[in-house]
């Protein structure tokens, strides 16, 4: 008899953790994986394309849930997931990364009694105003398979009283996705299309709540973007709440007002790759998008004030400078002289973490 695996995904970070593992799947006859689609995320731009661009198969669902607050939009994807649980009676449900779908999925799982498997488990900011640490903190406290990108994550847990049999370190399946597509994205157009020359533009991307929902916070970041537009273009792909902050807010006017700031809509996978890849230096305030810089070799300035993924500062290119203006700068002077300092890779962050979990997955749920 084979193993029913419901797959969750929500919000674009997710599309690219559970597109190695539907590959991956497809070398394990024994698994039959389900793939449910929450709908936290539905804009073509946020949702649809990486599914086109990753090759990942159609979802069995979509739970067609949508934006609200946190406690709505968790509670409905909960109401809306359990009868899928119901009728097709899983071995086990998988959740990735640290979204509401994470927790919401998660919860409905293990109240009906099926196993859960947390894919990035661990990670911890240490900063519970961030809605993702109490996603993340919740989720590994649920699950039974927690699969871990990092050391830090493993440690984290073992603090945490996690016994050590549920813990596997089994490396990042972010990072499976970006070394298969690498070659894919180098042939976009996106460098062309934007009038970019390879290493000479930054590339930002903003859309934590404690970054663009604060408009002193967001003040802070255009002061230093001010500086740094006069230097070299940066290319801003833009989040759909970042962009309605900015319009709903006076800050948009001194948006506007830097000509050298490129706000384009939501970027495709491929086409970001490659925006990333060639970049002097990446402004972020993503998670994923530290490991990613660590694999390419861009230097990364993270602006926040701390990181949960802490392997890409300490053997990454990956700096956290936090949000005053004086410090962004200083770093982003300190990269661009060329002093950035030397990288290595992560243990595991090798492409095959995705294999390595369907192993454990089919072994352990045998
Ligand atoms: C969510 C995740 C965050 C992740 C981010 C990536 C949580 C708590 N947060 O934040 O961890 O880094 O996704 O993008 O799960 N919107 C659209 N179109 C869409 C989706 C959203 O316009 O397809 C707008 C809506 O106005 C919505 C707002 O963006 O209210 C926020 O969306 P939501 O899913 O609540 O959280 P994100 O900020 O995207």
């Amino acid at each position: 008899m084979s193993i029913k695996i419901i797959n969750i995904v929500g919000a674009r970070p997710n599309f690219m953790k559970i597109a190695p593992l539907m590959a991956a799947y497809k070398d394990c006859p024994g698994i039959e994986p389900l793939l449910v689609h929450t709908g936290q995320h539905y804009d073509e731009r946020m949702s649809d394309l990486f599914f086109r661009q990753l090759g990942i198969p159609a979802p069995d669902m979509n739970l067609g849930v949508g934006s609200a607050s946190h406690a709505a939009q968790t509670a409905e994807i909960m109401e809306a997931f359990e009868p899928v649980v119901l009728e097709h009676k899983p071995a086990a449900v998988l959740v990735v990364g640290d979204v509401n779908s994470t927790i919401a999925c998660g919860l409905v799982a293990v109240k009906l009694g099926v196993k859960l498997a947390h894919v990035e488990a661990g990670l911890r900011s240490f900063d519970r105003t961030m809605p993702e640490e109490i996603n993340r903190i919740l989720t590994d406290a649920i699950s039974d398979f927690l699969f871990c990108t990092e050391q830090s994550g493993v440690d984290n847990l073992r603090r945490e009283g996690v016994s050590d049999q549920k813990i596997f370190l089994v490396g990042n399946v972010m990072i499976d996705t970006l070394l298969a597509n690498r070659a894919k994205a180098q042939e976009t157009k996106i460098l062309e299309a934007l009038h970019l020359t390879p290493g000479k533009y930054a590339v930002l991307t903003l859309h934590r709540p404690a970054n663009v929902d604060d408009p002193a916070v967001l003040g802070e970041l255009l002061e230093a973007l001010e500086v740094i537009q006069r230097d070299m273009p940066i290319v801003f792909p833009i989040h759909p709440r970042t962009r309605r902050n900015l319009a709903e807010s006076a800050l948009g006017g001194r948006v506007a007002a830097m000509t050298n700031l490129r706000m384009m809509d939501p970027a495709g996978y491929l086409e970001f790759l490659k925006l990333m890849a060639h970049a002097a230096v990446v402004l972020t305030d993503s998670g994923g998008i530290q490991e990613e810089t660590t694999i390419l070799k861009v230097p990364c300035l993270t602006l926040r004030q701390n990181t949960e993924r802490p392997v890409t500062a300490q053997i990454g290119s990956n700096r956290v400078v936090g949000t005053r203006p004086a410090n962004i700068v200083a770093a982003y002077r300190e990269v661009i002289s060329g002093k950035a300092k030397p990288t290595g890779t992560p243990p595991l962050w090798d492409g095959q973490a995705a294999q390595r979990i369907v192993k454990i997955l089919a072994e352990k749920l045998a």
